[in-house]
């Protein structure tokens, strides 16, 4: 059913130097030899450390003779707090690179550490809903991203996220700067994922995938990424949460991950609008509020981007054949019915959402830049009425 090798690592330098499979963990010491790290600073948090891996990743390390640190203190949903505490720590050992290793949290809070050793805070200056990328010089020190979830694609992307006092959001930073010098993708760092995260962070891939893929910009080359994502989210998102030693199905939600950061350069759409305010307000986690929101999100743009949708039907498995109409109804039912076997709660109010917060999430929904590029313009009493139907 896989095409993805189990059996042997593969090299690819797009978009960013990848050394990818089972093992991969093993070439972190040559990534290191040639970004010239003498003293890397690993980055990473609680969960990483409980987990076992900072353990396993330290020890091929110390194995090669490499010299790191190690701050293992970031939060998840990182703050400021977070990214500064790291680079005090980077500055008192004279580190001259980073390890991240972790789920988005600890990769994106590195990106943003790695961006004030050379770069004057505070943060909201570089905030990429106010033009801040201009500001962003090319003068960063190396990064390697090892990813322990299979969602954000972060080890892939130009971007990183913290919420910030100034903005009191989720403050996307971008500059193609922030993208890591290099990424180890090893399926097994994945395998003691629980199945709950296993499904939240997969649906955080799918929604980049299926968001950037009707949203309303021109981008071909992002448009066939995404939908190779959707097709293995959709055949192997339930195999990596009924069995999480599926090496093959952990692999491909692995590579869903990559894609759905490559293509969401494209944009992407009122679910992620919603999903960045539920966050910081009622402390949803960023996966899991995606996929609760995604069903209502593609019924509001259902007219705007119908063939779209049956596209996203055919590459979920859909042979019907049937018109194009019918075909993007499917489309929604099989994500409907993805989230159900993958044990997503049905409405925001069974994660903990009170619906008196629902008018506050639709304004900060509204003050963030993704539903820019959804295929239907959304106003801000739209975004309520959404949040409203996934409640
Ligand atoms: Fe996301």
């Amino acid at each position: 059913m896989m095409d993805i090798p189990t059996d042997r690592i593969s090299e690819m330098s797009y978009p960013t130097r990848v050394s990818f499979g089972v093992g991969a963990l093993a070439r972190l010491p040559a990534h290191v030899e040639r970004l010239k790290m003498k003293k890397p600073l690993l980055v990473t948090d609680q969960g990483v450390v409980k987990a076992g891996l900072l353990e396993k990743v330290a020890g091929v390390l110390k194995q090669a003779g490499v010299t790191f640190d190690v701050f293992d203190q970031v939060e998840p949903n990182p703050t400021e707090k977070d990214v500064f505490a790291g680079l005090d720590r980077w500055r008192a050992q004279k580190c001259d690179g980073f390890i991240a290793l972790g789920g988005g949290s600890p990769l994106d809070a590195a990106k943003l550490m790695q961006l004030l050793t050379t770069h004057e805070p505070p943060l909201s200056r570089y905030d990429d809903a106010k033009g801040g990328d201009r500001y962003v010089q090319d003068n960063l020190p190396p990064l390697i991203a090892i990813p322990t979830t299979a969602g954000t694609g972060s080890e892939v992307s130009r971007s990183g996220v913290a919420t910030l006092q100034d903005t009191g959001r989720k403050t996307v930073i971008f500059s193609p700067y922030l993208m890591p010098r290099a990424a180890i993708c090893d399926p097994q760092l994945t395998v003691g994922l629980p199945p709950r995260t296993t499904a939240a962070t997969g649906m955080d891939a799918f929604t980049h995938c299926i968001e950037s893929f009707i949203s309303n910009g021109f981008h071909p080359l992002a448009d066939a990424v995404a939908i190779d994502g959707i097709s293995r989210v959709a055949r192997s998102l339930e195999a990596a949460c009924a069995n999480g030693e599926d090496l093959g199905a952990r692999a491909d939600m692995m590579v869903a991950a990559m894609e759905g950061a490559m293509a969401f350069q494209k944009g992407l759409g009122a679910c992620h609008a919603l999903a960045h305010a539920l966050t910081p307000i009622s402390g949803v986690h960023h996966g899991l509020a995606n996929a609760i929101c995604l069903p209502a999100v593609l019924e509001f743009n259902r007219a705007s981007c119908t063939a779209r949708l049956a596209r996203v039907a055919v590459a979920m498995g859909d042979n019907s054949l049937a018109r194009q109409e019918v075909l993007a109804g499917n489309a929604i039912e099989r994500v409907r019915k993805m989230n159900s076997k993958i044990g997503i709660p049905g409405g925001l109010r069974e994660v903990g959402v009170k619906e008196i917060d629902l008018p506050k999430i639709a304004a900060k929904a509204f003050e963030d830049a993704s539903h820019q590029t959804n295929p239907r313009k959304c106003s801000e009493e739209d975004l309520l009425a959404l949040a409203r139907a996934a409640f």
